[in-house]
């Protein structure tokens, strides 16, 4: 680990790569040879525009997307994709599906219902609160979309297979797996993604979306809202989110040139992930409290024998540069997010750490 940096278990904003981070140092205050930042020059200018044409390269040699795929960068986070796909994408005589595996799922649901729009919830894991992915979903025939959640950061599952829509398109909220896994992306009419877990920093979101989605959006839709504004000003109508999307593209350089792609990305994350699973699984004093076949490559969530020792696992792990181990709010507990940019010595460290702290406690 390099003098003064902790291992970063926050679920997001979250780790950056390191590499990417002393990219943007060296280059913060003459950004190309411009005697500028990129926080200062304007996002119409040459500069500019090469960085956001990489990323949304990048992006599409990364995912496989071919031509029917727009890459666009929108503002408002994923919360605001929850009431744009709605607006733009489920036409008033038409209804969609909706999969709730969780806090953000449900936000999803609540959204487009505010908008009076049809939607209907075709499976739910609240029965058992959201710790596993529903399996063998029926979905409606005629519905406009199925809308389903890859990753429930909060609850620690994940769709390790995306489920069989037929002609469907699946819509899905990656915020917290984007890039950790390649996609078989012929089933996707669009997925989104706030940056701030395995992209880069808060400020954007990352909508991959098909062209005959696009066909979809009303023209009542308000100019700010609406996808087909984003997608034929190359997400330059208004002024963008420079330094974010600026990040972005270093993180997506990062995974082609560093990593080599994304499955070998997927290769390094299972291998992440199963040290901290095969550990709970030979432990009485942690317990994984997502189902074992659902369970999150991105977001461990785990639980401690009582809550003060929680508090306590999570004070000395600070202490010992393990930072943003503390469950969500609204589930207490433990969690450890280990996106992409954790490397397997932070898994390591957290390992090491966690027998010392079950010896002293157990
Ligand atoms: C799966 C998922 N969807 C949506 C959100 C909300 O993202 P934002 O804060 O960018 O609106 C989060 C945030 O943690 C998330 O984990």
């Amino acid at each position: 680990m390099k003098e003064n940096r902790v291992f970063n278990f926050n679920p997001g904003p979250a780790a950056i790569p390191l590499e990417v981070l002393e990219e943007i140092q060296e280059e913060f205050l003459n950004f190309k040879g411009s005697g500028m930042s990129i926080t200062e020059i304007s996002h119409r200018s040459k500069p500019f525009d090469d960085v956001i044409n990489d990323a949304i390269e990048r992006t599409k040699r990364l995912l496989k997307l071919d031509d029917r795929f727009k890459v666009l960068f929108i503002q408002g986070g994923a919360s605001m994709q929850f009431c744009m796909i709605p607006m733009n994408l489920l036409a008033d005589d038409k209804s969609a599906d909706y999969v709730n595996t969780g806090t953000w799922a449900t936000k999803a649901i609540k959204e487009a219902q505010l908008l009076k729009k049809t939607i209907k919830v075709v499976a739910s894991s609240e029965d058992k609160n959201f710790s596993y992915i529903p399996e063998n979903v029926k979905f409606s025939p005629d519905a406009a979309y199925a809308h389903i959640t890859s990753n429930n950061t909060i609850k620690g599952t994940q769709f390790a297979d995306f489920p069989d829509t037929g002609n469907i398109p699946i819509i899905s909220d990656m915020s917290s797996d984007i890039m950790s896994r390649p996609l078989d992306i012929d089933r996707f009419g669009l997925i989104y993604a706030g940056a701030q877990k395995n992209l880069g920093p808060a400020g954007v979101c990352m909508v991959i979306i098909r062209d005959d989605m696009l066909e979809r959006v009303p023209d009542t839709v308000p100019s700010m809202l609406k996808y087909t504004t984003y997608s034929s000003k190359n997400s330059l109508y208004n002024t963008p989110p420079c330094f974010a999307i600026y990040t972005v593209q270093l993180v997506l350089k990062w995974l082609e040139e560093k990593i080599g792609g994304l499955k070998n990305m997927e290769k390094i994350n299972k291998k992440k992930a199963a040290i901290l699973y095969d550990f709970f699984d030979t432990s009485n004093f942690y317990n994984g409290t997502a189902e074992k076949n659902s369970r999150s490559l991105m977001n461990v969530t785990f639980r401690l024998p009582n809550e003060d020792l929680e508090k306590a696992f999570v004070a000395d792990a600070t202490k010992n540069n393990l930072i943003g181990l503390k469950g969500h709010r609204s589930v207490g507990g433990c969690r450890a997010s280990i996106y992409n940019a954790m490397p397997t010595e932070g898994i390591e460290a957290l390992v090491d750490f966690m027998k010392v702290f079950e010896s002293k406690n157990g």
